[in-house]
């Protein structure tokens, strides 16, 4: 019983040191985070491409639908989302893309993107390319 008493006494001890530690670190984003990210995982919204171009056309077109995924889009980085797509090949991927496919529009929105574009887009997506 006294062993007991003196861990019980270190744990509690243990216990206020982090919370009060906790309580002093500033975290603004982490109430916005869960209030808005209900039905998407916050990784697939904060995924970004390394490459700054890369980066700049996913925002502008990508990032709208697969972050949250919108219409059930295959959320960004999402293994089950993409495990099914992936198994039609890269191949395919990229002729839908380019052609759209049910609610995705032709090129996903990105008129300007080239074909290379659209395939480091796609590995992006689907979590490839890390
Ligand atoms: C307007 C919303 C929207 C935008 C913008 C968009 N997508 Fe999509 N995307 C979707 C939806 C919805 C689906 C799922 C379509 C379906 O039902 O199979 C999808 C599916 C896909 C697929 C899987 C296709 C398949 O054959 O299964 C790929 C790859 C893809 N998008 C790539 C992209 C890329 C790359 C971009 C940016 C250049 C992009 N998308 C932009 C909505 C969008």
């Amino acid at each position: 019983m006294r062993r007991r008493h003196r861990i019980d006494c270190k744990l509690i001890l243990v216990s206020v040191l982090f919370i009060s530690l906790a309580a002093c670190g500033p975290n603004p984003n982490s109430a916005s985070d869960n209030s808005s990210t209900a039905n998407a995982a916050p990784s697939s919204r904060s995924r970004m491409p390394a490459d700054p171009a890369l980066k700049s056309l996913y925002i502008q077109s990508c990032y709208g639908c697969h972050s949250a995924g919108v219409a059930n889009a295959p959320r960004s980085g999402n293994d089950a989302d993409w495990a099914p797509r992936l198994q039609k090949g890269m191949d395919v991927l990229l002729h839908n893309t380019i052609n759209g496919i049910s609610s995705m529009p032709p090129k996903g929105m990105c008129i300007g993107c080239s074909d290379e574009d659209f395939t480091q887009l796609i590995l992006f997506l689907s979590g490839q390319s890390e």
